[in-house]
């Protein structure tokens, strides 16, 4: 890799950093001057650089904006958008964010819960990946490149475009990006049987603070371990993953079954957490429960909605279910049988008669306010337990949320603990995620729901895991590790460290402090270096 020669350093050091608003103008002068300068390819680099003052500036960072709470006038804005169409670009962002003192965030779907792929405290330039999203499928191996700026939605068309009996374990909204999605882990309607997106990643190239592009090989098993599931913002920016392609059968089965507390609800939840994890690893069955009308007039409910992919035909299903999990009563008229490929739409929620082209779009259908946790069972609930629930849900902000039980169990409980960073394995039943929306603007309506989901959170602890209570960093919550234990920023990072990662933790520290020991790669949830404060306790 060729850096265009030392000669701009001294105009570097010329640049005494005060940044401010007021200051952007010359700071995207010099950032731009520098950028040039760094690029392999020069004659490109206007063409992928924004401030402000680019019309198109707004439009670029509004448009993967997932959680509208980080989108208002009051929310920190980067002074320069870098939108890359080749790794040089993103050599020079680095190399130019270091020498002019800002900070970096990088996007690539931007679906993360707390906005930190764009959104930052301090000067910070934003890098999105949207521009490198390329995709290579090589079927006859059964593996794909894919860049980290390409939409989950993506990859599984491209898939599809060369194979109907190939797929991938990962998430099941489409619009999501690989980048945070695959690097944090990723789980979807596959996950029983063929575990998660990190799980089957095989090679990955990355470029880390020195501006060095990295291959497995050259950054060696620890890095390559730690950004599978160890979320990639800490550790350099993730360009392109190889990815291991796994078998599914070219027709699957896909229901939903939607059951109200009149119709036994309770007791079928209840049961289901003694089912689910032990089901057929081709059998998933997820659960999402919200509170609804009921028929008789004024009155509340709560629907259970039983969704699920069975990985063969209704034929084999049915009798399957009548021998597991017969109290649901699942007919035939509930089953549709369909290719993989449409299943993933069906999941995502897009209607039956979508061309399967809407994979593409990258625009998410459901852009909202929102909050969002997630929790590990390892013991049934109770009837009681889920009761509590049902109570809150009927609350006036419970209205607009609802909550997902993923089911674990099968090829999920057979990966060890410390094969990736992603540590919620075979002690897990199933997970938890929480989540409440809003459409009103302005901070009345964000700070009642988001305490009524603190509430739930508080409701929960006395039936999921503990010491530590478990987290899932792909559902990041900025409210672990600030509720009072702890008051420097290492022991706070021990808290959410240890529920996101339990034991992996301590390695990624140390994978940290080698690969970036100036802790350039840096947001409020990112891996910190090593202190000698560890030392002292911490839960
Ligand atoms: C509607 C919706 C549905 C979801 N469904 C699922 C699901 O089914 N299963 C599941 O497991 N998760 C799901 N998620 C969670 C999702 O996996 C995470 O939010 C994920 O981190 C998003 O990745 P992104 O690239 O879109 O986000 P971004 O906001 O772009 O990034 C998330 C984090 O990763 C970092 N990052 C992004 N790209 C790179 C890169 N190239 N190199 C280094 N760091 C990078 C960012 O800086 C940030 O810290 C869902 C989220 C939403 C909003
Ligand atoms: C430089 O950028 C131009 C325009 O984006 C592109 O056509 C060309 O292939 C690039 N060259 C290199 C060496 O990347
Ligand atoms: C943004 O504006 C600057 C200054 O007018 C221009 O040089 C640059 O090419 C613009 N960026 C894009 C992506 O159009
Ligand atoms: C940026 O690149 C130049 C040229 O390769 C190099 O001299 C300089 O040290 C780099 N700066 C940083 C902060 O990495
Ligand atoms: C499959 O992998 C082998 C070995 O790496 C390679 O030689 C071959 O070209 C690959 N097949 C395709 C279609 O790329
Ligand atoms: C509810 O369960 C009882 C037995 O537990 C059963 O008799 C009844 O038919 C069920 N009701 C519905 C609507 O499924
Ligand atoms: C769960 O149900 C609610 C209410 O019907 C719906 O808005 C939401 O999209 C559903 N979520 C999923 C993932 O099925
Ligand atoms: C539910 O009932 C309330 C009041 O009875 C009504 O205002 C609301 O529109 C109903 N919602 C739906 C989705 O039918
Ligand atoms: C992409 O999806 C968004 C959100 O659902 C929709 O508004 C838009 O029309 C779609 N674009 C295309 C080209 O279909
Ligand atoms: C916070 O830090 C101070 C000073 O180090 C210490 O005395 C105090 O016990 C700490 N509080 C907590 C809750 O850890």
């Amino acid at each position: 890799m060729k850096h265009v020669g030392s000669s701009v350093f001294p105009f570097a050091l010329a640049l005494l950093l005060s940044f401010s608003w007021a200051t952007s103008a010359h700071t995207h002068e010099n950032f731009l001057q520098c950028m040039t300068l760094r690029s392999e390819n020069s004659s490109s680099t206007s063409k992928v650089i924004y401030t402000p003052s680019n019309s198109s500036y707004s439009s670029i960072l509004q448009f993967s904006i997932q959680n509208l709470r980080f989108s208002t006038p009051a929310t920190p804005k980067p002074l320069v958008i870098v939108t890359p169409t080749h790794v040089s670009h993103i050599q020079a962002a680095i190399n130019c964010s270091q020498t002019h003192g800002m900070q970096i965030r990088v996007r690539s779907g931007g679906h993360d819960y707390e906005g930190l792929s764009y959104v930052s405290d301090v000067p910070f330039v934003l890098i999105d990946l949207i521009d490198l999203r390329s995709i290579s499928v090589d079927a006859e191996n059964s593996t794909a490149w894919v860049e980290a700026g390409a939409t989950t939605g993506e990859v599984y068309y491209r898939i599809a475009e060369k194979s109907r009996t190939l797929g991938f374990p990962g998430g099941l909204a489409t619009t999501v990006g690989v980048g945070g999605h695959f690097s944090g882990g990723g789980y979807g309607t596959l996950m029983r049987k063929y575990g998660l997106a990190a799980d089957n990643i095989i090679d990955a190239q990355l470029i880390d603070a020195k501006g060095r592009i990295l291959d497995r090989e050259s950054m060696g098993e620890d890095l390559f371990w730690a950004i599978r599931g160890g979320g990639g913002a800490s550790f350099g920016i993730i360009v392109a993953w190889k990815i291991k392609l796994v078998p599914v059968p070219s027709t699957v089965t896909v229901f939903t079954v939607n059951r109200n507390l009149e119709q036994n609800a309770t007791k079928l939840v209840h049961r289901w957490q003694y089912v689910a994890a032990k089901l057929h690893e081709d059998l998933f069955i997820r659960i999402n429960l919200t509170s609804v009308n009921s028929s008789q007039e004024g009155k509340r409910t709560i629907q259970a909605s039983f969704i699920s992919l069975y990985l063969g035909v209704i034929d084999k299903l049915l009798p399957m279910m009548q021998e597991s999990f017969p109290e649901l009563g699942l007919m035939r008229e509930d089953c549709i049988e369909k290719s993989w490929i449409e299943s993933i739409l069906y999941f995502a929620g897009f209607p039956s008669d979508e061309s399967l082209d809407v994979l593409l779009n990258r625009t998410s259908p459901t852009r909202s306010r929102f909050k969002a946790k997630s929790d590990y069972v390892q013991e049934p609930i109770s009837e009681l337990g889920l009761e509590g629930i049902w109570q809150r849900l009927y609350e006036k902000e419970g209205e607009t949320a609802f909550m997902l039980l993923n089911p674990y169990g099968g090829r999920m409980s057979e990966i060890s603990e410390s094969e990736i960073p992603f540590p919620h394995r075979a002690s897990n039943i199933y997970e938890i995620f929480y989540v409440v929306f809003w459409e009103e603007e302005g901070t009345a309506a964000s700070e009642s729901h988001i305490s009524w989901m603190r509430r739930l959170y508080r409701y929960m602890a006395p039936y999921v895991s503990k010491s530590p209570r478990g987290a899932y960093v792909n559902y990041r919550d900025l409210d672990i590790g600030t509720n009072g234990k702890g008051n420097t920023s290492y022991e706070r990072a021990r808290i959410w460290g240890n529920k996101y990662f339990k034991s992996n933790f301590d390695r990624l520290v140390q994978v940290k402090t080698t690969v970036d020991p100036a802790n350039f790669f840096k947001n409020e949830q990112s891996i910190p270096l090593f202190s000698s404060e560890w030392k002292k306790g911490g839960d």
